[in-house]
């Protein structure tokens, strides 16, 4: 039966109107179809995801909204409610007529070539890696193994979000949002790295893994992580903690800012017995545009600060975590390291989860290849919203898991314009590099 496009308004500006009164400010009395939400509502892009996510699930399904925020590759800059409503009652009654860019034959400006000077090279990475953070040195002795768990390790940008809840299906595996645990010796440590602005969304994958766990709501997790911080416990007994409440399901850790550090990622060796690895690869000009759509070093106050440009900083990113993760992989067993290409993930998802299901020793499971099943039970939900999950934002707006994401970089970017140094790197993961 077909809806109709006032009644879709209506919704639409009611779920709006909500999200402005959980701001806590006054709601203006002059919203109207043709009201901007970012220049005249004040709408941040998590707002938009928020948005997004509360629509589909107000009439229950997908309604792929990358095809509304995305425009020539990039997030459009502002929509009206009355763009957004049309877009919504377009797809609820089959009217699909959204042409993705590349079909509507706009031109997109690619990146063909860059001068060798201003390539990624030797030196500027060095520049680049002094940077990153040390990990601070622990102190006393090293208390036992933790039982076993899982690693994805990757850069950001990498299609990791979309891996973890892949295999959040699994009812033999327990894969919360990013845990920001390894990075830091104790609670106390991870608390005060991570309680700014630009970081605290990151703070709330602990939280939201303990009310799967246990069953708590949001308050009591929050309270309960709070007093782990007070009494200084160390990051290796909160796994612990959260290890021994999940019974003989296995914990998956994916955080992608491990990989910057390769003292991190000897961390899940000493921490650990027998840890698995999954090194996810995606080729670099992929990331790289991912990175700089998404502005993440916007999100990183040392990375902005810094001389270099968004897409050096996303390409000496990508090189310095491949680097980690190759080298690390050479220091342990190989059969306890799998690496998993996102494109393949992508476009042959059933046949990928099927090696990762054969390397962790765990049965398929047909959920696992139907990543947008149950936010809930997979924590894609956020503890309070969908728009503070740690990880990727984007994963929401996607219905289901999209193959053309795979090769969409090559429409901005040849691969000329990659450093000798980056190319090599690739090449090593595997990639066939002209
Ligand atoms: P793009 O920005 O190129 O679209 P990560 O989670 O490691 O930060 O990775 C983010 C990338 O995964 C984004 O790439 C995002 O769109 C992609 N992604 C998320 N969900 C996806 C899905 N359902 N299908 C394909 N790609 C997905």
């Amino acid at each position: 039966m077909q809806v109709e496009f006032l009644s879709v308004q209506e919704k639409v500006i009611s779920i709006l109107m909500s999200i402005i009164s959980e701001w806590g400010d006054e709601i203006e009395d002059d919203i109207e179809a043709k009201s901007l939400l970012v220049e005249e509502i004040g709408f941040a892009s998590i707002d938009f995801v928020q948005l997004a996510v509360a629509i589909e699930k107000e009439y229950d399904r997908k309604l792929g909204f990358q095809n509304l925020l995305m425009k020539d590759g990039a997030y459009v800059e502002d929509l009206s409610i009355q763009e957004v409503s049309n877009f919504v009652y377009k797809q609820i009654n089959g009217l699909d007529d959204v042409q993705s860019d590349h079909e509507a034959g706009k031109t997109i400006s690619k990146l063909s070539f860059i001068p060798d000077h201003e390539k990624v090279n030797e030196s500027k990475l060095q520049q680049f890696k002094s940077i990153i953070k040390p990990l601070p040195v622990r102190e006393g002795m090293l208390a036992s193994k933790n039982p076993s768990a899982v690693f994805i390790l990757s850069p950001p940008r990498s299609g990791s979000t979309l891996l973890r809840v892949m295999l959040a299906g699994s009812p033999q595996l327990f894969v919360p949002p990013e845990l920001h645990l390894l990075s830091y010796n104790t609670m106390s440590q991870r608390k005060s790295g991570l309680d700014d602005e630009h970081s605290n969304h990151l703070l709330e994958g602990t939280i939201r893994a303990l009310m799967q766990l246990r069953d708590w709501d949001a308050e009591y997790a929050r309270e309960f992580v709070s007093g782990c911080e007070e009494k200084d416990l160390s990051c290796q007994q909160f796994y612990k903690l959260m290890q021994t409440t999940m019974g003989k399901r296995l914990l998956v850790d994916k955080t992608p800012s491990y990989a910057i550090n390769l003292d991190i990622l000897k961390r899940a060796e000493t921490d650990f017995e027998n840890a698995k690895y999954i090194h996810l690869l995606r080729h670099p000009c992929g990331t790289i545009r991912s990175y700089e759509e998404s502005k993440l070093t916007r999100m990183m106050p040392l990375m902005s600060a810094s001389d270099f440009n968004g897409r050096e900083l996303a390409e000496m990113t990508w090189q310095s975590c491949h680097e980690n993760i190759l080298e690390f992989s050479e220091q342990i067993d190989s059969e306890r390291i799998l690496p998993v290409k996102y494109e393949d993930l992508v476009v042959n998802p059933e046949a990928e989860v099927h090696r990762i299901c054969d390397f962790l020793q765990i049965e398929y499971h047909p959920e696992m290849i139907n990543p947008y099943g149950d936010n809930q039970a997979r924590m894609a939900d956020g503890v309070e919203v969908a728009s503070k999950m740690s990880g990727d934002l984007k994963f929401h707006l996607h219905s289901g898991i999209d193959s053309s994401a795979a090769l969409r970089w090559q429409e901005f970017y040849s691969e000329d314009i990659l450093g000798e140094i980056t190319k090599n790197t690739a090449r090593r993961c595997g990639y066939d590099l002209v």
